[in-house]
């Protein structure tokens, strides 16, 4: 594999040479938004969405798209060609610059623009037969998590819960209600039905969550976009995650308790199946 290669304002250089002053308000004040795109075969998958959410987010904290679509699809490019293997994720990181330390916004300071490739972390396979153990905790975050701010301290406290009792994400539920988990969406299944929650400004509003429309339809499985309450998810038939690296995940154990028959069911595999159908579509 060759050595990977980064971009940061306008240089794409050695990941490993890239440098950031120690002032950029990303570090000093986590002042900034993020994306990560999955590519396979060296094609993005859903780019136009996450450069438009890229945007959203850009919108909702003052800042501008740096550059525009037409240029971050040429940014992309470059990178998917000059990084290995062939599916990747894109990282792409915008921040308010570098300025003295003042909370408020600096004037006329250029932002940081960063972006990198890694490659993509396929989910096991023993862990996608097996389904994932999550646990829940009380979603104590920021009431405006449909930003995709890199603030994310909130979620890094989250999963690493999980991880400390080896299970492998954190389920939040906000007032009785399921909000997201710590890095993805969340799904119920109860009697054949999916079920997720309407996206406002306590969830990321995920690429798959917006695609889950169009998956569920090829599926086969009936959708409702309603509040999820903590009991349904406590006994649902199945319970699925989201996000553009798990792709479309089982949830097999909760809390040390089975889910359902305690393995991936069978909205699950329809679900599979029809994400997997939809990155080939992409790719003929
Ligand atoms: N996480 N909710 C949260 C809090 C997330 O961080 C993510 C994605 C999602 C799912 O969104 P999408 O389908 O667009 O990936 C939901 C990314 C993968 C991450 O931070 O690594």
């Amino acid at each position: 594999m060759r050595p990977s290669i980064c971009h940061l304002n306008g240089v794409d250089l050695p990941l490993d040479e890239a440098r950031v002053p120690v002032l950029d308000r990303g570090f000093i004040f986590g002042d900034g938004v993020y994306e990560v795109v999955p590519a396979y075969g060296r094609v993005p998958f859903r780019f136009d969405e996450h450069i438009a959410r890229l945007g959203r987010s850009l919108g909702e904290i003052g800042m501008r798209d740096p550059l525009g679509h037409e240029a971050w699809a040429a940014l992309l490019a470059r990178l998917l060609a000059d990084n290995d293997p062939a599916d990747q994720c894109i990282y792409i990181q915008v921040t308010r610059g570098v300025a003295r330390r003042d909370h408020a916004f600096p004037k006329d300071t250029p932002p940081t623009v960063f972006a990198y490739s890694f490659p993509f972390p396929h989910v096991p396979e023993s862990l996608r037969r097996q389904g994932a153990a999550c646990i829940t905790l009380p979603d104590t975050r920021w009431l405006r998590a449909h930003i995709k701010s890199i603030a994310l301290l909130g979620n890094v406290l989250a999963r690493q819960a999980s991880a400390e009792v080896g299970a492998q994400e954190t389920i939040l539920v906000r007032d009785g209600w399921l909000t997201e988990a710590s890095a993805s969406n969340v799904w119920v299944v109860r009697h054949g039905r999916l079920a997720g929650p309407p996206m406002d400004n306590l969830k990321l509003a995920g690429i798959r969550v917006g695609l889950m429309d169009a998956l569920a339809a090829t599926a086969g499985v009936p959708l409702e976009r309603r509040p999820v309450a903590e009991w349904e998810l406590r006994c649902a038939d199945e319970i699925l995650l989201t996000s553009a690296t798990k792709e479309v995940l089982a949830v097999t154990t909760l809390d040390e308790r089975q889910v359902g028959t305690g393995k991936p069911g069978p909205v699950y595999a329809a679900l599979y199946a029809a994400y997997q159908g939809a990155k080939q579509q992409q790719a003929d």
